[in-house]
């Protein structure tokens, strides 16, 4: 592979991968040795440097602190049977993290500096690629502003990072959701479809509520009149209908999921019958009560595909039966083997690092 990209490495002094128990790891609570940054002066993108993962130093006056001027990605590495580490689709997650950046005012980042920068820092931590079943590398690259300044205005430095940590499931455990009809998540011409920091603080009290009440997520609704289904805030969601595949189009209050698309793309190939269109909740409840909804599961990097077992709407509890998941746990078991690169990658989604 050629290097274009002068990264400075500044390697640990022991690594802490022996710490790690791959067999029981929590989510996201222990971060692999090392981390990749790069600074914008304004200008241009510059000092690439892989260093020891810690803490970093930023102005109390940093506006991404105070108004939130920050976007991120996530995405996957698996190993495979021989040692292999493929990266989940990462070109799919540089174009977003730069439609994330423009919509927030912030640079663009060029392809070589994210994929540069992450193959080498996956390479360097490849021992924190976990090889037990149903685990994989999570990986975080963000950007956010770096001024010390506390007007209100674009930032003109940024710093771009990654940093990573193995991950199990992110749902242990099939999920009960919410439908809200109060709470908005996004609206037209918002930052809906933007993956910015501001989106996930605001959901934040809404899914406390409804976890209060003792639900996992929400399902969010069109902020206008609360009657078409949207997103999960962790995850796009997805409904069997009489054996049709149903999701929302994206938009500008969507996310554009990279799971999302993999999902509809399988499902294509194997002949399902696919609709992406706006879903009414009545439509939905409906289906729910004349026993046509056959499965309902969100799909995301983290939560990879999340079986939902409860759809709660307006006071009321339906429970679905689990038994009826076919499409989702098919879809899950072919996507774990393109993942683990047990099956032909046909897509070309794998990237071999
Ligand atoms: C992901 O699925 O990678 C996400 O970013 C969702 C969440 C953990 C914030």
């Amino acid at each position: 592979m050629v290097h274009t990209l002068d990264i400075r490495v500044e390697k640990v002094a022991q690594s802490r991968v022996a710490e790690m128990d791959f067999h029981n790891i929590d989510f996201a609570r222990q971060y692999a040795d090392h981390m990749f940054i790069a600074d914008y002066d304004g200008n241009e993108w510059h000092d690439f440097r892989i260093v020891p993962y810690g803490n970093i130093s930023i102005s109390p006056a940093n506006p991404a602190i105070h108004y939130g001027q920050s976007v991120f990605e996530g995405l996957k590495a698996y190993k495979n049977a021989a040692g292999e580490v493929l990266i989940f689709r990462p070109h799919k997650n540089f174009e977003r993290m730069n439609i994330s950046a423009e919509r927030m005012m912030m640079p663009q980042l060029s392809e070589e500096i994210f994929m540069e920068g992450m193959r080498e820092l996956i390479n360097l931590d490849r021992d924190w690629v976990p090889d037990v079943a149903g685990t994989s590398l999570y990986i975080r690259p963000f950007m956010f502003a770096t001024d010390e300044y506390i007007g209100v205005r674009p930032s003109d430095t940024f710093t771009f990072m990654i940093i990573t940590c193995p991950v199990g499931a992110y749902y242990a455990r099939p999920v009960k959701v919410k439908i809200e009809e109060h709470y908005t998540r996004a609206v037209k011409g918002g930052t809906g479809f933007a993956k910015t920091a501001g989106n996930y603080a605001a959901s934040l009290y809404p899914a406390h509520l409804a976890q209060k009440e003792g639900y996992d997520q929400l399902i969010w609704t069109d902020g206008q009149f609360h009657k078409l289904i949207e997103e999960s805030g962790t995850m796009n969601i997805m409904f069997v209908i009489n054996n049709t595949l149903i999701t929302a189009p994206v938009g500008d209050t969507i996310l554009n999921g990279i799971t999302r698309d993999s999902v509809l793309e399988l499902a294509r190939d194997w002949g399902m019958k696919v609709e992406v269109r706006p879903l009414e909740v009545e439509e939905l409840i409906a289906a729910i009560e004349d026993n046509q909804l056959q499965e309902a599961f969100g799909v995301g990097t983290a939560a990879t595909i999340a079986h939902i077992e409860v759809i709660a709407y307006r006071g009321h509890d339906y429970p679905l039966d689990l038994g009826r998941r076919q499409f989702s746990a098919k879809v899950l078991d072919a996507l774990n083997d393109i993942r683990y690169g047990r099956a032909e990658d046909k897509f070309g989604w794998n990237y071999r690092v």
